[in-house]
């Protein structure tokens, strides 16, 4: 690994090994998803408790000031939209990496789908991103996702995360699921876990919890955080498991205090 990567990779990982990532990548997919209507205003107070921002070009550009001081994991994959639900996840690539470098990122994200007969165009445009990133010390993300009616299972969730790692991923960004461990274990590089459609605080908080006690390095969360019924109590939550070894008893009364 050469110096750029480290570099790059320590700024997206804690001295203490683990991250918060915050999502908000969610518009080139499904648009102005509830919450991120008007992004930057949302970002703004989160940003405090997030180690790494994760958005789109036009999300960066539009929305975020130039002079913050975090991170960009920058969405570099998609193409197709939340209303072609057959294609869901069929991406490509969607940002040059001279743009990507020109945002000045930290790693750029990619999402596979891997099970769907499309599998192939996803792990190849990732691969064929991950040899362009490498090339100017530039770590990937791989988002993976497995095709419908998998489920969140950890054999195929652990088959998705080795693939990507296999294929040069520098992190994995996956679901949390049952015997979670196992996908941990056999995945060469480190792992953060999307936190999904919103669920109760309480629950997230717990899932979050069970993820790190299972090995994951942190979160890469969006909806779960804002969604919230308070976006900033959330995260603060979120970090407080992450980074100071709260208990999901303790970050859910520190959400509460917070209300
Ligand atoms: C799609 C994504 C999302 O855009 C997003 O990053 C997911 O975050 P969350 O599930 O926590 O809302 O990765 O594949």
């Amino acid at each position: 690994m050469d110096w750029g990567m480290k570099n790059r990779m320590s700024r997206i990982i804690q001295k203490d090994g683990h991250t918060v990532m915050l999502a908000v990548d969610h518009g080139y997919f499904m648009g102005p998803t509830t919450g991120l209507e008007d992004l930057g205003k949302m970002v703004k107070p989160l940003l405090p408790y997030a180690d790494v921002l994760m958005p789109t070009r036009g999300g960066l550009r539009n929305y975020i000031p130039p002079d913050i001081d975090i991170p960009v994991c920058l969405r570099v994959s998609g193409g197709t939209s939340i209303l072609n639900e057959t294609n869901l996840l069929h991406e490509g690539i969607t940002v040059d990496i001279e743009d990507a470098i020109r945002l000045n990122v930290a790693a750029i994200a990619f999402s596979i789908l891997v099970g769907q007969p499309f599998e192939r165009d996803t792990l190849l445009g990732m691969t064929e991103y991950i040899d362009e990133a490498n090339r100017y010390g530039i770590p990937v993300l791989a988002v993976t996702a497995v095709g419908k009616g998998l489920g969140k299972d950890a054999r195929y969730l652990s088959l998705a995360s080795r693939m990507a790692a296999e294929l040069g991923a520098s992190i994995v960004k996956t679901y949390y699921c049952k015997d979670f461990e196992k996908v941990v274990e056999t995945c060469p590089v480190p792992i953060v876990i999307a936190g999904g459609k919103k669920v109760p605080e309480k629950d997230a908080l717990q899932m979050a919890y069970d993820a790190i006690q299972a090995g994951a390095i942190g979160v890469d969360m969006g909806r779960n955080i804002f969604q919230s019924t308070n976006p900033v109590a959330m995260i603060q939550s979120v970090n407080s498991i992450v980074h100071k070894k709260y208990k999901p008893k303790e970050a859910y009364m520190l959400f509460k205090s917070k209300k």
